[in-house]
């Protein structure tokens, strides 16, 4: 497999081309952003960890029957994955309210929510990644109809179904997350991207302590340690 031209540098991955059409190289970068980038930051090693735990978790769904776009590992921080087309809509999956969810409805910080809660974002950095309804997201033509919608609902509440008990077994409150589906040639939907402490919130069980990127955003901490400490809980036997 050899890594070809830059095709696509987003704020966490590069995306290089490979000499198979349908394959691409995903290179995890350390840098960190929030704020629709307005706050960036960097810590080495970072990206290593967050392709770690994203293949990890990738493995984990693909067993339990999610299709996703990861071939396989590469090194330490890049994945050989199928090409897709990202659809430009951001699957926001919540059990427990904080974050955004907290300030637009004034709900209090850290309660749990009565049902899972999938919401949709437009994914449009000069717009802010509004929320958006389904009828929003037809009129902007985001998905192909209804029924496509249904399913990115459906792969988000079966994503939080197989991964909130895993990570409750490792003392880990998996609060909220975002996901990002693509098609493949075939017309599949895949998840892509990546889940990761980036992308999303991890409590711990017994002291409500944040090990994700609202340490960055908040400024409380160093994120590389909690990372290793997602690592360390994830690959726990
Ligand atoms: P929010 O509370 O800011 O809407 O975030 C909800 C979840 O989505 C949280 O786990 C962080 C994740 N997220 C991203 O991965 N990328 C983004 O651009 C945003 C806004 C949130
Ligand atoms: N939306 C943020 C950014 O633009 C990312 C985040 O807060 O997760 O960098």
């Amino acid at each position: 497999m050899k890594k070809q031209e830059l095709i696509y540098e987003g704020k966490g991955k590069k995306l290089y081309a490979t000499d198979d059409k349908e394959l691409l190289i995903s290179e995890f970068k350390d840098d960190l952003t929030a704020f629709n980038a307005q706050k960036k930051g960097n810590e080495k090693g970072k990206g290593e960890l967050n392709c770690k735990i994203s293949t990890s978790l990738f493995d984990l769904l693909s067993k339990e029957g999610i299709k996703t776009h990861l071939v396989k590992t590469l090194d330490s921080n890049s994945q050989l994955v199928k090409k897709v087309k990202i659809l430009p809509i951001e699957v926001v999956v919540r059990n427990i309210a904080t974050g955004s969810l907290t300030k637009r409805l004034g709900i209090k910080d850290g309660t749990p929510l009565p049902f899972t809660l999938v919401e949709f974002y437009y994914k449009d950095d000069a717009l802010g990644d509004p929320l958006i309804n389904d009828e929003h997201a037809l009129i902007l033509n985001l998905a192909k109809n209804k029924a496509e919608l249904d399913e990115l609902r459906r792969l988000g509440g079966r994503i939080n179904d197989i991964l909130k008990p895993f990570f409750a077994q490792r003392e880990l409150k998996l609060v909220d997350f975002k996901v990002e589906f693509g098609v493949d040639k075939d017309g599949n939907i895949l998840l892509a991207d990546e889940i990761s402490p980036d992308s999303c919130r991890f409590w711990d069980a017994k002291t409500n302590e944040k090990l994700d990127k609202d340490r960055f955003r908040q400024g409380i901490g160093e994120v590389k340690v909690a990372y290793e400490e997602v690592l360390r809980r994830i690959l726990k036997a």
